[in-house]
């Protein structure tokens, strides 16, 4: 049974995460969506509120859960018995971070190999912080996330 994490701050998931997801999906046996409790960022969604946006758009794969972490990634990844952490690579300005970050946690855990998969490049130029802003300013985000997440977002700017 091959395991892998996706990890991420998923504030909120895109069609480019899903994306990296279903093509984790199609190569691993398991596949856990981990969401970042304390990534660092002032996330728009809590924790539990991400979880809940990406659990329908994963319901099409019986061998795919979410749950969030906290704490350090790798840490996590063994105690899932994980085998490998799927990250995706947008475009070469993803290299640099994630290159680090991958060395990073094998510095940290030797075992843990990061494995990278590119989205569609139609998703190239998406992220999460991009995706709340043009919802901010009432633009459209359908081609982007998924329709329970726009629902999310304009709720989310309604409100503030
Ligand atoms: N489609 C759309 N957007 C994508 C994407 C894709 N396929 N891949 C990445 N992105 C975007 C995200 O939307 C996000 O955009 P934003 O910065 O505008 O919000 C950005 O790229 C990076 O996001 P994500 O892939 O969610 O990663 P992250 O940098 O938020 O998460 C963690 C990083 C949580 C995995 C990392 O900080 C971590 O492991 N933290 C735990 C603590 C730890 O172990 N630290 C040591 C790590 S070396």
């Amino acid at each position: 049974m091959r395991h892998c994490i996706y990890p991420g701050t998923f504030d909120p998931i895109t069609c480019g995460h899903l994306d990296v997801l279903a093509r984790a999906a199609r190569l691993f046996d398991r596949v856990t969506v981990a969401v970042a409790e304390n990534a660092g960022k002032a996330p728009l969604f809590t924790a539990q509120e991400r979880v809940a946006m990406i659990r329908p758009n994963v319901a099409q794969f019986p061998h795919v859960a979410v749950t969030t972490f906290s704490g350090l990634l790798v840490e996590f990844c063994m105690e899932q018995k994980a085998d490998a952490i799927i990250r995706g690579l947008r475009a070469l300005s993803d290299f640099e971070f994630e290159f680090n970050m991958a060395l990073m946690n094998r510095h940290l855990e030797p075992q843990m190999e990061t494995l990278f998969v590119m989205p569609n490049e139609q998703f190239s130029y998406t992220s999460s912080s991009l995706v709340k802003q043009v919802a901010k300013f009432g633009g459209d985000v359908a081609h982007f996330v998924p329709p329970n997440v726009a629902t999310a977002l304009r709720k989310a700017f309604q409100a503030s």
